[in-house]
């Protein structure tokens, strides 16, 4: 009898558990300004975090995102048509992509390229069970890294990349068009007829107000979320971070478009990681998330210069978020 190949969890397993997080942190730290990459939120107690803020009645992106989702999931299913391979950047979204599966003319494969492993593994054996005719193809890699990923076994019309959250807002405006670049590339190169797009969720510019209290929870989960990056190197490179003498702070720049969050010392102090002396001036900020809002105007501008138009943008009737279907131009 012949042995059975051994079965791979992955389809590509290409993420090394804590590369470059300390060389982040040195080099991060030594800039002027300090800043930190927001990617590092997401450590278990982070993701759980994250889950509680998406519930938060003042952070309104997962909630109007969804509605949007579920009050025009009939008219997206059309737009991308059968027999997608659908590739998702991150893998956390499970209501919305089990939405979107559900109403795919028989989809060919799912490929989510996810960093965190437990995460991946979840979703997919979720989905799995659920959608047993779907190719299940997961990629456990950071997606703004460039990845070759897996051709599904039946040939698709076309691939989807599916990136929901409005995490591309989490990129300043010229790594999200490198973002936007890799997508059409992805969407060109994935096998099929057609030359396939990209279904994003993008969140929308509004008044200062909502989108400070957004990101500034009476309940205090935001602030423990960001704050938890300290608890995460102080754990993870044996940083000595006073975790009493930081706090948050989330404000609006107009100019820019974004909420800037950042972690801010409350006296002088000095910090020590990997035998370096980091010292921080009272009220010195290290700046450690951008989440990028758009105009559905501006938003195009970007998509037209990364080779992708709107051809479909859904919004919700108080117009605080979109979903928009780009597609080579
Ligand atoms: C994941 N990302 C889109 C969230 C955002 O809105 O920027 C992360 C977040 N940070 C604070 N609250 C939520």
């Amino acid at each position: 009898m012949k042995s059975q190949p051994a079965r791979r969890a992955y389809a590509v397993d290409d993420h090394r558990p804590g590369s470059g997080l300390l060389a982040d942190v040195l080099a991060g730290l030594a800039a002027a300004p300090r800043r930190l990459p927001s990617k590092y939120f997401y450590d278990a107690r982070g993701s759980r975090l994250f889950e509680r803020i998406c519930a938060l009645p003042e952070y309104y992106p997962t909630r109007v995102e969804l509605s949007i989702m579920r009050d025009n999931i009939h008219a997206m299913g059309l737009a991308l048509g059968p027999n997608v391979r659908l590739v998702e950047y991150g893998s956390g979204s499970g209501l919305k992509t089990r939405l979107l599966l559900k109403h795919l003319d028989a989809p060919v494969a799912y490929v989510p390229v996810e960093i965190s492993r437990s995460a991946l593994a979840a979703s997919v054996a979720a989905l799995g069970r659920e959608f047993p005719a779907v190719e299940m193809l997961p990629v456990c890699a950071d997606f703004t890294q460039p990845i070759t990923l897996p051709r599904a076994a039946r040939a698709p019309r076309q691939t989807v990349v599916y990136f929901p959250g409005s995490t591309l807002g989490n990129f300043a405006p010229d790594a999200a068009l490198r973002l936007l670049g890799q997508m059409r590339v992805e969407a060109g190169q994935g096998g099929g007829l057609l030359g396939g797009g990209a279904l994003i969720g993008v969140d929308l510019v509004k008044d200062k107000a909502a989108l400070e209290a957004a990101y500034n929870d009476a309940a205090g989960v935001t602030a423990e979320f960001t704050l938890n990056l300290l608890v995460r190197l102080n754990r993870e490179i044996g940083a000595d971070f006073d975790l009493g003498a930081f706090h948050h702070q989330a404000r609006w720049h107009a100019l820019a478009q974004r909420i800037e969050t950042r972690i801010v010392s409350e006296r002088a102090q000095d910090v020590h990681i990997a035998g370096q002396t980091f010292h921080f001036a009272a009220g010195e900020a290290v700046l450690v998330e951008l989440s990028c809002k758009y105009t559905v105007e501006g938003f195009a501008r970007l998509a037209a210069r990364a080779g992708l138009r709107a051809a479909e943008v859904w919004t919700d009737p108080g117009h605080q978020f979109s979903v928009q279907w780009l597609v080579c131009r």
